[in-house]
Formats: structure tokens, C-alpha cells, sequence
């Protein structure tokens, strides 16, 4: 049966213009003015913008971390992803010590194959570098795995310069890209050390053992690092005017940067740390939500296409996990949710209060991770042959964030009370209604997708 979406605004990166939109067999069979088809199922999106299904290139589902396991794993997480419009997650599969690559690809498939409800691929977050996990990138690159996240912090996954070097080196020739997470571990260790001498074991020591600066230089290496090897790179969950400030100089000396921040960043400021008893802890995430100042450069940054990707860093952790840390800060498990709210609190408070385009919203959440990670254009775009992943959204709505009618498998939600317009109306996953207002309709149809290389975003 084919469907026909009739009377909405089709949005791409570039422009958003009246036109219909007819699906079949999973694709998309046409898009332009004044469809008329007798077979199909029509259904009337007057007043509705149709973005191309948004891609979440940043999630932590079943990640067993800081001597627990996130909350969502993939069956909970991609229903939540589903439920506010995102039609596709690419997430972390993690190598751990002594693990091949494809070891670690088995166990992410594991997890995730049979019980998504939204399409998936993975990065690998690489932790064991030696020659035979070098000899297997070619492999793995060429079986759709095309990104990778090193990170320069946190014991279990440090990873050091030279072999930062090595892997971007490796990258370049086997045509992947990394993410990269920038804080430098030895100033948070010396910092931690001073706080807990302070006797600070509170919430808000976290932002005090994670300052700007921290960020800010860990990018500048990772930056000169990537020169030397003559290598693009994503830094990832960008937080802070002065890690922003080193992107800067890399670009002017020519260098290839991509960008990502999170929602979490464009909307709080470091007062969070401040909530009265354990509250700051469901914000206790690495990097730390930085200053008013730092928030809104970051909404510049996005309005001038400094920043080419929003993701949300999803990586949730319950109440009484979080409570873990009620007496040391350092064993809060770090991360938040924010997979199900990304659509609408960048609806909300880009476009509806801080002058971004629908062009640009779609770029920072289909188009630019689609091209970044290999998905364009079967995904990214709302285009005859491409996937028929779109979204329904409907500009107009109005409605609160809330742990009441969120569905992500977390006792709060970190927005609760924030009231935004714009939802998902209607959520197509492969042609298929899969999602209605907030509602998840149809489970468990996700398909694993295999990606190609970067393609390079201007
Ligand atoms: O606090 C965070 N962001 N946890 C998830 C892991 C990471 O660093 O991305
Ligand atoms: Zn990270
Ligand atoms: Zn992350």
C-alpha cells in the first residue's frame, strides 16, 4: 500500500517547501506539489512540517560503566527514541581490555539485534590499541563500522597521545573518522585529589574538578595531534566557549574539524551543580554543563554553522543509581537521557527562541550526521529512493517535558516542567507509522544499517 502524505512543508538542509510526499515498499516514491494517487492512503499534513527521520549519532544504550549498566538498554532506549522522532541511533560499541574489534562489534549486536525499534548502527570506542586491532580497521571499516571514539579521559578508556596519533593515522588510510572526548585526566585527577582534601564529596565538586580549561586543552593536543597526522576529526559533546576557541585556530590553519554538542549544554548552565540536596546529580555528566556564557556561545556557534551536529550523549542512569555517589561525587555514574526530548527542545528553543532555520535544525539532527557517518542519502533527506524514515512535526504544539510521559526507562527526566512547543506528530519508520504524539506504535522493527565512509560536510 503506498501512503501519501499530502499538504505539509518538506524540510531539507538547504530549503523547506509545500510539497506532497508518497511512500511505498519502505521508500520514497515521490516528492513534489499536488501528488494525486487513487491507491494510496492518504493522510492530510496541512500545516506540518516533514523533517527526514532524525538521527541520534550519540547514545549509550546497555553500557555496563562505573560498576553498573545504564539504564536503557536498546529495546527501552530506541522506543524512546522512536517516541520523538528519531528514526536511527548510532551507538557506542565499547571495546574493552583485551577485546578484539570485532569481538566488541559481536557483543553491541548482541545487545541490540531483535529488540530495536528504531534503525541502529555503531561507532567502536576503541580502548586497546596494538597491532592486531590496527590490522582489523580495514575490515571493520569496510563492514560498515566507519567511526570510532577514543577518549582522552576516564581510567577504562584513556587513551594516550601517541597512540591517538597511531589511530588517526590508521583511520586515514582505512578511510574512517574519529569522535573524539576531550578532558584532559590528569588536571581532573590533580583536582579531584584537592577537592576531597577540601572535604568537598558533594555534587557540586564535580564542575569544580571539570573546568573549562580542561576541555579546552585536551582539544588544542587532540587538534595539533590530528595536524600531525594530517587527519579530519569529531569532536564530540562540545561544551565550552574555550574548547570551542581551539576548534577555531585548527580551522584556520587549514585543518578539517566537526562539531557535536548536546542539548543538555544548550540549555542548562553549571547552576545545575547548585540544586538543593542530590538534584545536581542527575546532571553530573562529563564534560560538565559549563557557564551562562558558555551556553550561549554555544547557541551561535549553531546559528553560524560553526557546529555541525546536535546529538544527545543519551546515557541514563536512575535515581537510586545516581545515589551511588550520595557520599563521594566520583562515584555518581556519569551520563543523563535526552534521546526522546533532542527534536523538540531544539524545535523549541532554536528555531521558536534563538533565531535558528528548519533548515538548520535539519542539518544539526538528519543531514549532517547522515553525511557525517555514512547514511546520506539513503537517510538525512526526505528524496525519491531514500528511506521512508520522516517525521510529521507538528510546529504548534504545545506541551511540558516530564517523567509522566516520557518513555525512556529512567525515574526523572532531567527537563521535567520545561514546557516547549513543537512534537513529533507522526513517526515513519521504513514507510510504517511507527510512533504517534509520544506514543510508540510499533516495536521491535529496527533494522541494523551498515554505513559508508564520512562524506564531507562543507
Ligand atoms: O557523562 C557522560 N557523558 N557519559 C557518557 C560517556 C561519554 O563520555 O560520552
Ligand atoms: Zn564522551
Ligand atoms: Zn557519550
Amino acid at each position: 500500500m503506498k501512503t501519501l502524505l499530502k499538504g505539509g512543508t518538506v524540510v531539507s538542509g538547504t530549503k523547506a517547501v509545500a510539497a506532497d510526499v508518497l511512500m511505498e515498499n519502505g521508500k520514497i516514491l515521490a516528492v513534489e506539489p499536488g501528488i494525486e494517487e487513487e491507491k494510496a492512503d492518504v493522510i492530510d499534513v496541512t500545516g506540518r512540517l516533514l523533517f527526514p527521520g532524525f538521527i541520534d549519532a550519540h547514545t549509550h544504550f546497555d553500557l555496563h560503566v562505573a560498576g553498573t549498566v545504564t539504564a536503557d538498554d536498546f529495546e527501552s532506549g530506541t522506543r524512546a527514541a522512536l517516541a520523538g522522532g528519531t528514526t536511527m541511533i548510532i551507538d557506542f560499541a565499547t571495546q574493552y581490555q583485551g577485546e578484539s574489534l570485532h569481538q566488541a562489534l559481536n557483543n553491541w549486536h548482541k545487545k541490540a539485534d531483535g529488540n530495536a525499534s528504531c534503525d541502529y548502527g555503531f561507532h567502536l570506542a576503541v580502548s586497546d590499541w596494538n597491532q592486531s586491532v590496527s590490522e582489523e580497521l580495514d575490515t571493520i571499516v569496510s563492514e560498515g563500522v566507519t567511526s570510532f571514539k577514543l577518549y582522552m579521559t576516564y581510567d577504562e578508556m584513556y587513551m594516550a597521545d601517541k597512540k591517538i596519533y597511531q589511530i588517526l593515522k590508521r583511520l586515514k588510510e582505512a578511510g574512517g573518522i574519529a569522535g573524539v572526548h576531550c578532558e584532559n585526566k590528569g588536571i581532573i585527577e590533580a583536582l579531584i585529589e584537592e577537592e576531597k582534601a577540601n572535604g568537598n564529596f558533594s555534587v557540586n565538586a564535580h564542575k569544580k574538578t571539570r573546568p573549562a580549561p580542561v576541555e579546552a586543552e585536551a582539544a588544542g593536543r587532540l587538534l595539533k595531534i590530528a595536524q600531525v597526522a594530517d587527519c579530519p576529526v569529531i569532536i564530540v559533546h562540545l561544551s565550552s566557549e574555550a574548547g570551542y576557541k581551539e576548534i577555531a585556530y585548527a580551522r584556520e590553519r587549514g585543518q578539517k574539524v566537526y562539531v557535536e554538542t548536546c542539548p543538555q549544554y544548550l540549555i542548562f548552565n553549571e547552576d545545575v551543580y547548585d540544586l538543593p540536596g542530590f538534584e545536581g546529580s542527575k546532571y553530573v555528566i562529563s564534560p560538565t554543563i559549563k557557564k551562562e556564557s558558555d551556553r550561549q556561545k554555544l547557541w551561535e556557534l549553531l546559528k553560524t554553522d560553526q557546529i555541525q551536529t546536535v546529538s544527545t550523549d543519551h546515557c541514563s542512569f536512575t535515581t537510586a543509581q545516581k545515589a551511588a555517589g550520595r557520599e563521594d561525587f566520583t562515584k555518581i555514574p556519569n551520563g543523563m537521557p535526552g534521546v526522546e526530548a533532542r527534536p523538540a527542545l531544539v524545535y523549541s528553543f532554536g528555531v521558536k527562541q534563538n533565531g535558528l532555520t528548519v533548515e538548520q535544525m535539519c542539518r544539526l539532527l538528519s543531514e549532517n550526521p547522515a553525511k557525517l557517518y555514512g547514511v546520506y542519502p539513503r537517510k538525512g533527506v526526505i528524496a525519491p529512493g531514500s528511506d521512508a524514515d520522516l517525521v510529521v512535526f507538528n510546529p504548534d504544539a504545545k506541551w511540558t517535558m516530564s517523567v509522566d510521559n516520557q518513555v525512556a526507562r529512567v525515574d526523572y527526566c532531567p527537563f521535567e516542567g520545561i514546557s516547549v512547543e513543537g512534537k513529533a506528530e507522526l513517526v515513519f519508520l521504513g514507510g510504517r507509522l511507527a510512533a504517534e504524539n509520544g506514543e510508540v506504535l510499533l516495536e521491535k522493527t529496527g533494522a541494523y544499517v551498515a554505513r559508508n565512509r564520512p562524506m564531507e560536510i562543507s
